[in-house]
């Protein structure tokens, strides 16, 4: 068996990129950062990106200023806006259980799922930071609550979007009877992805989520947790593909590359990467375990919202191409990318990266393939 049987769902590796849609970009720095929160700039990047390869576009959630992110456009009406200008490319809205009932986003998103002819999908995200919620003034539930809160949200959606008379009396949620109509165009319903590395996160993802995003790490650090949630879907009867976040800095020449994770981190914002670490710290720290997913980042990973530089595709197109199938070999599905100066990266990512990452793809399955027929 080779090593890219080792995963129970590889096909081709899936890419997707953060949509700026909170100013400031996604490192924590004053380093200057080609990139822009507003709807022209993001247009025109999900059109780069669409024709650069990636199937997917992640835009956040965020409703308050913090740690660098002072402006931030609402995620379900951006991303409608981006799948407007697009045509292929799918859109992921990030979704905050507690402000948002299940109700409004199972009617929500099958209207946009119609609009765009089934190109919307979730982003189920439970919750870091305790001062946004105080703001909008949504109660603070602590740590597993939030996650036994976002199961039953999702357990709602998809009831909601293939039941007719769906009835539930939840902890959090009841339904009585509802029929949505229309349903989604997308079936059985659009994709349902999820954030978070917590073991009350590993666990939703285990029995509901269609996908698990998690922080950047290393190959073996992702091994364990996917060999983990794996085992347990398996175990619940549920599938479940996984993401991880990468911040990539390809360049012509690896030291170019450094040099430029060097300046980022050079430039780091010092008093809002404390303040933001202490903030992810706090909520990792509250989960039963004392873990999360920042429970282990230094200060230079947090420069990074998502450790992104731990994930290490800083090089030549490559050296990163080479690392991107490594993570494949241990079981991941899709790399979620962030970078410097959006739109310019994109389209070197996929001219120079995203070709070469096919290539080795392509021969691994040749080589797979003679070694079946050889046995
Ligand atoms: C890829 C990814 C995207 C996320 N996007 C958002 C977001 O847009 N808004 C938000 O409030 N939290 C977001 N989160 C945070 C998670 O939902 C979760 O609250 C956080 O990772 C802490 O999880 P843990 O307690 O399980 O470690 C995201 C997390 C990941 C990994």
């Amino acid at each position: 068996m080779t090593q890219l049987q080792t995963s129970e769902s590889q096909g081709a590796l899936h890419f997707a990129y953060w949509v700026p849609n909170v100013s400031g970009g996604l490192v924590v720095s004053t380093i200057e950062q080609r990139t822009h929160w507003g709807l022209d700039y993001n247009v025109r990047l999900a059109q780069a990106a669409e024709r650069a390869g990636f199937d997917y576009a992640l835009s956040q959630i965020r409703f308050t200023a913090g740690y660098g992110a002072e402006h931030q456009h609402e995620s379900v009406s951006f991303s409608q806006a981006l799948l407007h200008a697009t045509t292929r490319l799918k859109v992921l809205a990030a979704i905050l259980p507690g402000p948002w009932s299940p109700a409004v986003v199972a009617k929500q998103l099958a209207t946009i799922d119609h609009i765009s002819n089934g190109r919307i999908a979730i982003n189920v995200v439970s919750g870091w930071f305790k001062g946004e919620f105080t703001a909008i003034g949504e109660p603070w539930l602590e740590h597993d609550e939030r996650y036994r809160r976002s199961e039953e949200f999702i357990r709602a959606l998809k009831g909601i979007w293939t039941q007719d008379s769906f009835t539930m009396r939840g902890d959090f949620y009841r339904f009585h009877n509802y029929t949505l109509s229309p349903k989604p165009v997308q079936q059985p319903h659009p994709e349902i992805f999820q954030g978070g590395s917590s073991r009350a996160a590993r666990d939703m993802a285990s029995r509901v989520s269609d996908w698990y995003f998690t922080n950047g790490n290393t190959p073996e650090n992702l091994k364990a947790q996917i060999d983990d949630i794996r085992a347990k879907a398996r175990e619940n009867g549920h599938r479940v593909r996984i993401g991880v976040n990468a911040f990539v800095i390809a360049r012509d020449t690896e030291e170019e590359a450094q040099q430029v994770l060097a300046d980022i981190i050079k430039h780091a914002h010092v008093e809002a990467v404390h303040a933001f670490g202490d903030a992810v710290k706090q909520a990792g720290q509250a989960s039963p375990e004392g873990q999360g997913n920042w429970a282990t980042s230094t200060f230079e990973d947090l420069v990074q919202y998502n450790d992104g530089f731990r994930t290490n595709l800083i090089g030549t197109p490559a050296q990163i191409a080479e690392r991107i199938i490594a993570l494949k070999a241990v079981g991941v599905d899709l790399v979620l990318t962030g970078f410097l100066h959006f739109i310019e990266e994109v389209e070197y990512f996929g001219t120079k990266v995203l070709p070469l990452v096919r290539e080795l793809e392509a021969a691994a399955a040749t080589r797979q393939s003679r070694a079946l027929e050889a046995a």
